[in-house]
């Protein structure tokens, strides 16, 4: 298959980061006077931060000025790395790690491109620095997902084309933007939600990127 990198998008995919974006875009809420629930938060998940910014916003039905919304978002963002500090390196979803010392044992590079402009730090808090050659965040590439600005620089940042990088991602939007830079793509999560990757995983629990391959031969095999 030629596969020579494997590219993980962050949030959902090598830890759950939802729920500290939770807690600080609820406060932000509370301070301008109201609420929202935590399925109304579960569909940010992969919206940029101005996005998310305006979405809150919507949802209170306030006004605010351009310069106000870079403020708040400011706000927001400092209440999440606040939380980040809680953050553990156990908190890498199961089979993570393990996946990404096999990717570095086998001469795989592993590369993270996520929407959040925090991804490095992340990365950084969960000591995953040593198995990932490149992180492509929300402030390296301009345009967002399901666009695949985000996936085509990750690759030619690798110096490799589309087709070699095997793209991990949790959102349909994710898998779309990939599908649309030639990516081959794999799901992680529900079936129902992801149909359109080449493979979908339910998690990394017990995965090399042999035994991976080896589905996704087989699962090709079958769609021809
Ligand atoms: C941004 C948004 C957040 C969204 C996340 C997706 O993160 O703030 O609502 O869920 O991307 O990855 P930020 O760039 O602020 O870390």
């Amino acid at each position: 298959m030629g596969i020579k990198a494997c590219i993980l998008n962050l949030d959902g995919v090598i830890v759950d980061t939802v729920r500290y974006h939770y807690v600080a875009w609820r406060r932000l809420a509370n301070e301008l006077g109201f609420d929202f629930s935590e399925t109304q938060h579960e569909t940010l998940r992969g919206l940029s931060r101005m996005e998310s910014m305006e979405e809150v916003l919507r949802w209170g039905q306030v006004y605010m000025t351009e310069a106000e919304k870079l403020h708040w978002a400011d706000v927001k963002n400092n209440w999440y790395l606040a939380c980040l500090l809680q953050m553990q390196p156990e908190e890498v979803l199961p089979g993570v790690l393990s996946f990404l010392q096999n990717l570095q044992q086998t001469g795989m590079l592993a590369a993270v491109a996520s929407g959040s402009r925090n991804a490095k730090a992340v990365i950084h808090t969960l000591q995953l620095e040593p198995y990932v050659k490149l992180v492509m965040d929300g402030s390296t590439y301009r345009k967002p997902k399901p666009d695949p600005d985000c996936y085509l620089q990750t690759a030619s940042a690798l110096h490799l084309p589309a087709s070699a990088c095997l793209v991990f991602e949790d959102m349909p939007s994710g898998i779309e933007a990939a599908r649309r830079g030639g990516f081959p793509t794999i799901g992680v999560g529900l079936k129902a939600d992801l149909s359109h990757a080449n493979l979908t995983i339910s998690g990394f629990e017990d995965l090399t990127l042999a035994g991976l391959l080896e589905q996704m031969e087989f699962s090709l095999s079958q769609s021809v």
